[in-house]
C-alpha cells in the first residue's frame, strides 16, 4: 500500500463561516418538543471502521454537524469512497483505499481522526495519522492506545507529529487499561477485530458509543461480547463484510435540552432518546427539582422554580458526564446555596466559568478541577467568547436564560457537535440567531425589541 496523497472529488462540504455568533435575547423560558440527532461521537469511529470491509456499507441517523465534514473528507484522502445519499445517510466503501497517511488540517483539529489508526491497523497492518486535536479540555494523552497496539504486536513511534504504527501480524492479546479511555477502548477493539486469535480488554470504557461501534462492527461480521461491561473479548476474523447500520442517539445533545429546560424554567421533551443513557443526567436534574417523565424513547423535563444546589463529580459512564459538566454548572449558578462541581475526566475543562462570571455567576475554579458555586438569582447578557465545544452550548444556554442581549462570539465550535443548535432552539422559542456582523445584531435588537 503506497503513502500517497490523492484527493477524490466527493463533493464534501468543507469548514463553515468563521465569522458567526449567535445573537440572543434571553428570558423566554424554552418550551415544546425537540428531536434528537444521531450521536456524533458514536459516528466518528463507525465511519473509520466502516473503511475495515471493502463493500459497500450504509450508515443511518448520522449528525449533521461540522465534525462528521471533517471526518468524512479525511476518508475521501484515503481513498474511501464517500457519498451522502441523505441529509443524514452516507455510504461508505473502503475497497480502494490509497493511502495509509491521515495528516490534513481538518484532522489535527478533531479527536475522531485518530480511529483511522485502529481501523487501518487492522485491516491493512499499517497506518499513520496526525496526533489528533479536538477540544482544548486537557492533555488528552493517547498512551493507552498505543500500549493497546504494541499488545497487538504493532511497532508504534511518533514521528514528526504522525502516529505511525506497523505490524507484519496483529495477534490477539490480554490488555489492561490503566485509565478508562473511550478512545483508546474503540481504537484498540477496532485494531483486534482484524487480528489473529483472541484479544481480551480489561478496565474498558463502557460508553454507549463504545457500545454502538462494537454492534456495528458485529453486523459486519466480527466477533465482539461484553461491550458496555469492563472487559470486551473479540475474537479476530478475517475480514469484514457491508452493512445497513443506524446510530444512536446523541445523549449529550439530549441532555444539553434537558438541561436548557431546568435553566429557563421551561417545559422541554427530547424526542428520539435512549431514557437508559441519561440516567444520570436524570438523576441530577431530579435531585435540582426538576420533574422528568420518562416514556419509550423520548424524556419530558419541566421546570418550574430556580434550580436546588448540590455536589456533581464528572466520571466515566455511567456516572455523570464530563461532555455535561459546563451545562450543570450553568443551572448550579442560578441555585439557591452553594453547589461544588468536581471535574475529575480532563484538567482543563473550566474555561467557560470566565465567561460566565462576566454574565454574573459566582464562580472559582480552585486547583484546576473543583467549581465553587455560590448561586445568583439570575443572568445578565453580555459580550461572550465560546472557548469550546461543550462549554459552548451552556453558555447558550445562559444566555438563553439572562436578562437582556448576549452576544456570543466563536459559535464555530458549537456546530462541530450540535446540528441546527439555534434553529432547534428557536424551535422552543427561544430568541436567538446567527449572525455575521455588530449591524446584524443591532437589526436583531430592533427586530426582538
Ligand atoms: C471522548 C469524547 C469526548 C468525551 C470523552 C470522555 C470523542 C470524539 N470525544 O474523548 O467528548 O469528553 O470521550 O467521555 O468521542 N487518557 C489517557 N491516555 C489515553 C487516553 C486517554 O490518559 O491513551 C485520559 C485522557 O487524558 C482523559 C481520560 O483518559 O483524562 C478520558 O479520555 P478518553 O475517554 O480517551 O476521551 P476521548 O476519547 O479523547
Amino acid at each position: 500500500m503506497a503513502f500517497v496523497e490523492k484527493r477524490q472529488d466527493v463533493n464534501l462540504r468543507t469548514e463553515g463561516n468563521q465569522m458567526e455568533q449567535y445573537a440572543i435575547k434571553g428570558g423566554n423560558p424554552l418550551v415544546g418538543e425537540v428531536e434528537i440527532a444521531g450521536a456524533k461521537n458514536a459516528a466518528l469511529p463507525i465511519f473509520a471502521a466502516a473503511a475495515m470491509t471493502d463493500e459497500t456499507v450504509y450508515i443511518d441517523n448520522i449528525p449533521d454537524v461540522r465534525d462528521i465534514d471533517v471526518m468524512l473528507n479525511a476518508l475521501s484522502v484515503t481513498g474511501v469512497m464517500v457519498k451522502r445519499v441523505g441529509r443524514h445517510r452516507v455510504m461508505v466503501n473502503g475497497g480502494n483505499v490509497h493511502n495509509l497517511t491521515v495528516d490534513s488540517e481538518g484532522c489535527k483539529k478533531i479527536r475522531g481522526s485518530y480511529y483511522l489508526l485502529g481501523a487501518f491497523l487492522g485491516k491493512y497492518k499499517c497506518a499513520e495519522v496526525v496526533l489528533p486535536g479536538g477540544c482544548d479540555i486537557g492533555s488528552r494523552a493517547v498512551d493507552q492506545h498505543l500500549k493497546g497496539f504494541r499488545a497487538l504486536g504493532a511497532e508504534v513511534v511518533i514521528e514528526h507529529g504522525l502516529i505511525k504504527a506497523r505490524a507484519e501480524h496483529l495477534r490477539g492479546s490480554h490488555i489492561y487499561m490503566d485509565k478508562v479511555s473511550v478512545g483508546a477502548t474503540i481504537n484498540v477493539m477496532m485494531a483486534a477485530t482484524l487480528a489473529e486469535g483472541m484479544t481480551i480488554i480489561e478496565n474498558c470504557a463502557k460508553e454507549p458509543h463504545v457500545v454502538d461501534v462494537a454492534s456495528f462492527l458485529n453486523s459486519c461480521g466480527a466477533n465482539i461480547k461484553g461491550a458496555g461491561t469492563d472487559v470486551i473479548r473479540i475474537r479476530g476474523v478475517a475480514r469484514l463484510h457491508g452493512t445497513d447500520y443506524a446510530i444512536i442517539p446523541d445523549q449529550i445533545e439530549a441532555g444539553t435540552f434537558m438541561f436548557a429546560a431546568a435553566v429557563t424554567k421551561g417545559d422541554v421533551t427530547v424526542k428520539n432518546v435512549i431514557p437508559k443513557h441519561l440516567e444520570s443526567v436524570t438523576a441530577k436534574l431530579l435531585e435540582i427539582g426538576c420533574e422528568v417523565e420518562e416514556a419509550d424513547d423520548c424524556i419530558r423535563v419541566v421546570a418550574t422554580k430556580p434550580p436546588m444546589h448540590t455536589q456533581v463529580r464528572t466520571l466515566p459512564y455511567p456516572g455523570f458526564p464530563t461532555d455535561m459538566q459546563p451545562q450543570i454548572t450553568v443551572a448550579l449558578a442560578l441555585a439557591r446555596g452553594t453547589s461544588i462541581v468536581t471535574e475529575s475526566i480532563f484538567e482543563n475543562r473550566f474555561k467557560y466559568v470566565e465567561e460566565l462570571v462576566r454574565m454574573g455567576a459566582d464562580i472559582k475554579v480552585e486547583g484546576g478541577d473543583t467549581a465553587i458555586i455560590s448561586g445568583v438569582p439570575r443572568y445578565t447578557g453580555a459580550s461572550i467568547t465560546v472557548p469550546d465545544l461543550r462549554g459552548g452550548a451552556a453558555l447558550v444556554i445562559a444566555a438563553l436564560a439572562a436578562e437582556g442581549f448576549t452576544m456570543v462570539d466563536n459559535v464555530k465550535y458549537v456546530e462541530r457537535g450540535y446540528e441546527d443548535f439555534h434553529i432547534k432552539l428557536q424551535g422552543l422559542g427561544a430568541q436567538i440567531e446567527l449572525v455575521e456582523t455588530e449591524k446584524d445584531f443591532q437589526k436583531f435588537k430592533l427586530k426582538v425589541g
